[in-house]
């Protein structure tokens, strides 16, 4: 099954939207496989957002990213890594329409609160620099039948 990385970035530990972020991921009948607050160091942000390096928002988002705990999570589902981008909306507050995350909850494009994996293979790969195999838990929810029909 598809799964997508969702951090809740410092600037949401900081004014208190954790919470809100993970419910309305959760509201989208996405599965929450794993859960966790990171205080990522540079050489985690620079690998994270390595396909970055040499733009001009580089070196401020890395120092922003590290400046404060985040949270991590990860939701799995049916096009997880599409389905969590499109709750979050575009990546400028700007232009992320009213009833996604950053249309909501944002204004400045670098301080847009959340991070959604924006592949497949980039998922899988920012997964596994967040989390060790054994912090992702496989469960069965007794409401799926309710939220996938097959
Ligand atoms: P993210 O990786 O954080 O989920 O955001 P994204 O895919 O929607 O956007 P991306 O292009 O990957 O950019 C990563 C983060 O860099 C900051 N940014 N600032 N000042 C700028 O022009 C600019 N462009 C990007 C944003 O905080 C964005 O989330
Ligand atoms: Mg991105």
């Amino acid at each position: 099954m598809e799964r997508t990385l969702v951090l809740a970035k410092p600037d949401a530990v900081q004014r208190g939207l954790v919470g809100e972020i993970i419910s309305r991921l959760e509201g989208t009948g996405l599965k929450l496989v794993a859960l966790k607050m990171v205080w990522m160091d540079t050489e985690m942000a620079r690998r994270h957002y390595g396909i970055h390096r040499g733009k001009p928002f580089f070196d401020g988002l890395v120092q922003f990213i590290t400046s404060c705990p985040l949270v991590a999570a990860v939701f799995e589902g049916p096009k997880a890594v599409e389905i969590a981008r499109k709750a979050m909306g575009d990546t400028d507050p700007a232009r992320a329409p009213s009833g996604t995350i950053r249309g909501d909850l944002a204004l400045d494009i670098g301080r847009n609160i959340v991070h959604g994996s924006d592949s497949v293979e980039n998922a899988e790969q920012e997964i596994s620099l967040f989390f060790k195999p054994e912090e992702l838990f496989s469960y069965e929810r007794q409401i799926k039948p309710w939220i996938i029909e097959s």
